[in-house]
């Protein structure tokens, strides 16, 4: 929401919304990058930690936003980038400015190899190779993502100390805790070997096996040390993203309890809609998260396709973005939404001409990030009641129809399924924190139990086109949500029918708990 008119969304413009999101029933919010920065990867390049871009405010509006949120029992969460700054950070500008610099080896520079070339052939994820020349001072620096995002030396301790000296900064003012990115990223090799090509070797990132450039073992000391920084404060959090060379991987990121809180589960980003699919991709989480750790799962985030998109069905509407959420909602472990999910938004078409993301000028306009990153719709007006200005990213063709306010005022909708699946998780011990046990299901069906001693729900998912009976256990049914609104409850699970795309959750009698 922005509440100046600039067409960019802004804190006092997410102040403004507060009540909506306390409404609806999130317990915190985690805002993308909104420090100073040249925007150069939309605040992914940040120029100065500690403080607020003017673009999206003052400190002192972020000091009143917390107050609110917190005041509304909302949790705040921050964006931190350990692993890059932007080149206009003055770190690196004092790094760059000679070979003697204080700060030369707070990044990572190297001499170029006897032919001129980079040090060493890896590739940055952006495109190009990851070294970039500084002609003032003829050696290479790294850099993972753009050339405008120099990588951060961890292995200089001055480098570990400024870092967690911004965590406290921003912890001292009260935020709830951090989203870290690309945090696989922040130790590499430190001989710079090379990395072994991938299957489909080529020029590109996906042309190598990365094994010497990110997910480094030297990675779990850092975060062991970023943790200890987090404990020293009560009820603080970290979720990190991760990209793991082998899926499984990612639970070595919660340590002994001992590094991340939360480690991103993307294993939902890359999954077909298919039943056999999402029911491996849970158990597979479900299994690999230490018994200090705990889950989580995503469908929809600001780099990939949203999922309404993703798991278009021109037959069915908007049922499985109905079925997707029920599912997000009902498993073990946190659920991430991304903002206007909750209302069904898909990707925005975003003509050539007003693409923002670097990507489509980097790599291929196809990669663009741009139509995940729409507007959201607040209601029927002009500027979707996002901007009374000229939007940012121009604003999805159906903000008319889907939107805030007309989803409120219609009971039936997606936004008030989302809220009550929010407030049923909150109210049932089960959903909040049981076990997870996937039940039998007939092909194209997804069933699992989740259970605690006193508390016992059984969901069910019908991922095909067709009316079907998922044959739940026979248990009392107490309680239900349906993505059909206005489904009546079966009295026994087993009798549950479902038509095509629907899925429901079903509070049962906790004592009949099947055994298995
Ligand atoms: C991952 C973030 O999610 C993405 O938006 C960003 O471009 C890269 N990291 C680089 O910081």
């Amino acid at each position: 929401m922005d509440s100046n008119g600039d067409g960019i969304g802004d804190l006092e413009g997410i102040r403004a919304k507060l009540s909506h999101l306390a409404w609806l029933g999130v317990d915190a919010i985690w805002l993308s990058p909104i420090f100073p920065s040249p925007m150069a990867d939309f605040g992914y390049d940040v120029a100065d930690y500690c403080d607020i871009d003017p673009v999206f405010g003052t400190l002192a509006a972020f000091d009143r936003l917390l107050a609110e949120a917190h005041a509304l029992g909302i949790r705040v969460i921050l964006d931190w980038v350990p692993n890059h700054t932007s080149d206009r950070h003055a770190w690196f500008v004092e790094s760059r400015a000679s070979r003697t610099s204080a700060k030369r080896d707070w990044y990572v520079w190297r001499d170029p190899l006897p032919d001129g070339g980079p040090p060493n052939g890896w590739v940055a994820m952006f495109g190009g190779p990851a070294w970039q020349l500084d002609p003032r001072t003829g050696q290479y620096y790294l850099r993972s993502f753009l050339i405008e995002q120099p990588d951060l030396n961890w292995r200089n301790p001055e480098v570990v100390a400024a870092m967690h000296g911004v965590l406290r900064f921003w912890l001292d003012r009260g935020v709830d805790g951090f989203r870290i990115d690309v945090i696989h990223r922040i130790a590499k090799d430190p001989l710079l070997r090379d990395n072994p090509p991938s299957e489909r070797p080529g020029p590109g990132f996906g042309g190598q096996l990365h094994v010497h450039d990110e997910n480094h073992a030297d990675v779990h000391a850092f975060l062991r040390g970023i943790r200890a920084v987090l404990d020293e404060y009560p009820e603080r959090m970290t979720v990190g993203e991760i990209d793991p060379r082998i899926p499984d991987d990612v639970a070595k990121y919660y340590g002994r309890g001992d590094e991340l809180h939360l480690a991103f589960n993307f294993n939902f980003l890359r999954a077909r809609w298919d039943a056999e699919l999402f029911g491996r991709e849970i158990a597979r989480f479900d299994a690999v998260v230490p018994l200090e750790g705990w889950p989580d799962y995503v469908l929809s985030n600001h780099d990939v396709p949203r999922h309404a998109s993703r798991y278009d069905d021109p037959t069915h509407g908007e049922a499985r973005a109905r079925a997707a959420a029920l599912l997000l909602l009902t498993l073990r472990g946190t659920p991430f939404l991304y903002y206007g999910e909750e209302i069904g938004m898909r990707n925005g078409a975003i003509p050539p001409e007003r693409f923002q993301d670097p990507l489509a000028r980097t790599l291929h306009p196809k990669l663009s990030r741009d139509p995940e990153r729409t507007p959201m719709h607040w209601s029927a007006g002009a500027g979707a009641g996002f901007t009374t200005g000229e939007p940012w990213l121009p604003i999805a063709a159906d903000a008319p129809l889907r939107n805030v306010d007309a989803q409120r005022a219609d009971r039936a909708s997606l936004l008030w399924l989302y809220k009550d699946l929010l407030a049923l998780r909150r109210a049932t011990p089960a959903l909040e924190a049981g076990a997870y046990r996937a039940l039998d299901a007939k092909q194209g069906v997804l069933a699992f139990e989740r259970h605690q001693p006193a508390s016992r729900v059984l969901v069910a998912l019908n991922f095909t086109g067709d009316v079907c009976s998922p044959g739940l256990p026979s248990a009392r049914a107490q309680a239900a949500d349906h993505t059909r609104a206005g489904a009546p409850l079966p009295a026994n699970a087993a009798e549950l029918e479902l038509g095509p795309s629907e899925a429901a959750v079903l509070i049962v009698d906790a004592s009949a708990r099947a055994h298995g």
